[in-house]
């Protein structure tokens, strides 16, 4: 399973992508928002300099014929641009419009197997399921994740599953064990994933001990 950042924080990004394991990026009209002072285009063109995989930058129209203007306009921002794109009757058809000019997209606000299977068929490059805001309604979100990732083996459809709207380190296990291509996780996420207590201990007694041996 591969790992993006849920961000449009440059500061964040820079120190992920220090670590060697992050490969795309996912932005949302929410988190480009609390970039204060920065424009969108200038918040995207930052992240695709510091990232090389694909970000993902949202269209903000609700029809069909602004959805693919912004779209064709987003991907002229960088190389690495997918157009993220919610799951709608006209989401859909901008996805198959996008997908045979072969821009990528990234179908998001996935809630349903269903949903996530019509992206597929539109031609969606991947698709996001948002697990925690699944759960925080009392709908399994991992199991929407599973199940999508099982019917697109099942018929050899090439779009990847991204496990999205990550709240917490055993979030990213279970959509590693769920076969999930992608899990897109915050900062603060990826962070608790590294950390362990007992790794802090060893590191903390494997020094003291050889500084009481160089000291004999
Ligand atoms: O990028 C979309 C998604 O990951 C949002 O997460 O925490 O706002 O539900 P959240």
């Amino acid at each position: 399973m591969r790992i993006f950042l849920d961000t449009a924080n440059i500061e964040e990004i820079k120190q992920g992508a220090r670590l060697g394991v992050v490969s795309g990026v996912t932005t949302n009209p929410s988190l480009v928002a609390r970039e204060k002072g920065v424009s969108f285009q200038a918040v995207i063109k930052e992240i695709a300099s510091i990232v090389e995989g694909p970000i993902s930058a949202e269209v903000l129209s609700l029809e069909l014929e602004g959805m693919v203007k912004e779209a064709r306009e987003l991907v002229q921002w960088a190389d690495n641009v997918v157009i993220k794109v919610p799951i709608s009757p006209a989401g859909l058809e901008a996805i198959s419009i996008l997908s045979r000019d072969d821009i990528a997209t990234n179908a998001t606000l996935c809630f349903s197997p269903n949903q996530g299977l019509l992206a597929a068929l539109a031609g969606a490059t991947y698709v996001s399921p948002f697990v925690g805001r699944m759960d925080d309604v009392g709908q399994d979100g991992m199991a929407v994740v599973a199940d999508l990732v099982a019917i697109f083996r099942q018929y050899k459809l090439p779009t990847q599953v991204i496990a999205a709207s990550i709240r917490h380190p055993l979030h990213c296990v279970a959509a590693a064990r769920a076969g999930a291509h992608i899990a897109t996780v915050p900062y603060k996420i990826l962070m608790q994933m590294i950390q362990h207590p007992l790794t802090d201990v060893g590191i903390a007694r494997f020094a003291e001990d050889w500084r009481r041996v160089s000291k004999a």
